[in-house]
């Protein structure tokens, strides 16, 4: 058997946008869809097998990172689906269960968010945090903790570096791209 770090699982194949960077030391499994300039780094597991995973735009999932999902039952039709969007920065280490991310979000290093969590657009969440099961985290705020508390408003700056931190990881991956050959289309 060849080995292959994308692989399907029931017949769905991991889907891929155009410019995306997948490292050949991350694993996806499955029904996984990868919108444009997506980057996923070493080490990272994702398994989009009992449920769906979806990654939106120039968002990048770093070292280490392990993405899943938690399958349909009778007390929850839809089960838990992982839904990330646009121009997230997932840092080292980080688990993401089951939860729905929006868009510019910063998930700091070693931060656990659990099943039904909901982040809404524009948050900060510190390293190490861990997000229980179903909490909604609203925008515009750091949060900070284990368990999670909502610390302040964001800084000006700090918004700012929500988005800023998106385009770094593009341009870093498109840098990747280029040294493995691989053209950007
Ligand atoms: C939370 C964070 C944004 C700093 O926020 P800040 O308001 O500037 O915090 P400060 O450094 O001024 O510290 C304020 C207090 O928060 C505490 N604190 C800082 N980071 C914390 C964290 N992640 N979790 C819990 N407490 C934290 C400090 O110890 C300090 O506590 P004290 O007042 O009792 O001494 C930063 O520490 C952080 O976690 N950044 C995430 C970085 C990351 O993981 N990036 C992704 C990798 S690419």
């Amino acid at each position: 058997m060849s080995f292959t770090n994308i692989r399907p699982y029931k017949g769905i194949t991991p889907k891929l946008g155009t410019h995306t960077f997948v490292d050949d030391s991350a694993i996806l499994v499955g029904d996984i869809t990868l919108s444009d300039d997506v980057s996923i780094w070493p080490l990272v597991a994702a398994r989009g097998d009992v449920n769906t995973i979806t990654i939106g735009a120039r968002t990048n999932v770093q070292d280490g990172s392990v993405l899943h999902v938690t399958r349909k039952s009778i007390n929850n039709p839809e089960g838990n689906p992982l839904i990330i969007g646009e121009d997230v920065t997932i840092g080292h280490l980080c688990m993401l269960h089951g939860c729905t991310l929006g868009n510019r979000i910063l998930v700091g290093m070693g931060a656990i968010i659990m099943d039904g969590a909901v982040v809404q657009d524009d948050v900060f969440i510190g390293a190490g945090t861990l997000v229980p099961p179903n909490k909604v985290l609203e925008s515009g705020f750091l949060y900070v903790g284990n368990p999670m508390k909502k610390a302040r408003p964001l800084k000006e700056s700090e918004s700012a570096f929500l988005k800023q931190s998106a385009i770094n990881y593009t341009e870093l991956k498109d840098d990747y791209l280029a040294e493995l050959n691989i053209n950007p289309k």
